[in-house]
């Protein structure tokens, strides 16, 4: 899609469902008691599963948690209210036994991340992007309670509900964020 400079751009992006969904999600850390139904879930399920993977080599797993088991995790780490409050919380995982992909299962994992929490916006539903790997103070808990096998990585979790907070959606580019041609300080 070419895009245009100034006024025009905000208007394409006010036409086009995908990047009004993109543009909304916020990170939501507060949610509603308005249960969301397991078929919404699987749709989220679904973007998840649509992201892609370097060499076609889909590491990637999803565990899902029911309240009951976010509930239990909520026990277990310092960030509680997202995993009290929300109604589901799909963990993003890889199974790098056997992968010879190098660090690349991040990148799916990232990629299937994002895909959910687009898909949660587009769905009316906030999300959050809780961060496990490589931070010391929660991966070895969250592991633990997922009972992850060794060479099983845990990217991060999406926790989706309905929003008790309402947050502004991104608009515009920050250009102070951008260069043109190469690098400049
Ligand atoms: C890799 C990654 C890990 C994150 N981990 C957490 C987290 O553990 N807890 C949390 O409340 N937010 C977490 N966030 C959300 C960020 O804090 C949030 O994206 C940032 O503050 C910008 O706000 P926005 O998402 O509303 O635009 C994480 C985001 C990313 C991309």
């Amino acid at each position: 899609m070419k895009v245009a400079k100034g006024n025009a751009t905000m208007g394409v992006l006010q036409m086009n469902e995908t990047l009004t969904s993109i543009l909304s999600r916020r990170s939501i850390r507060r949610f509603t008691d308005d249960s969301v139904c397991e078929s919404t879930m699987r749709l989220v399920l679904a973007a998840g599963s649509a992201a892609p993977s370097a060499c076609a080599q889909f590491p990637v797993r999803f565990i899902v948690l029911n309240r009951e088991r976010m509930a239990a995790l909520a026990e277990r780490v310092e960030q509680k209210s997202p995993f009290q409050q929300g109604q589901w919380a799909i963990a993003v995982c890889a199974d790098t036994r056997g992968y010879a992909n190098g660090l690349a299962w991040i990148e799916d994992c990232a990629a299937a991340m994002e895909n959910m929490q687009i898909a949660c916006a587009s769905l009316g539903l906030g999300s959050l992007w809780y961060g496990v790997y490589a931070r010391p103070a929660k991966e070895p808990q969250v592991r633990e309670f997922l009972k992850l096998p060794k060479g099983v990585e845990v990217l991060g979790i999406t926790v989706m509900g309905y929003a008790a907070e309402k947050k502004e959606p991104t608009s515009g580019v920050d250009m102070t964020r951008v260069r043109f041609g190469e690098w400049s300080e």
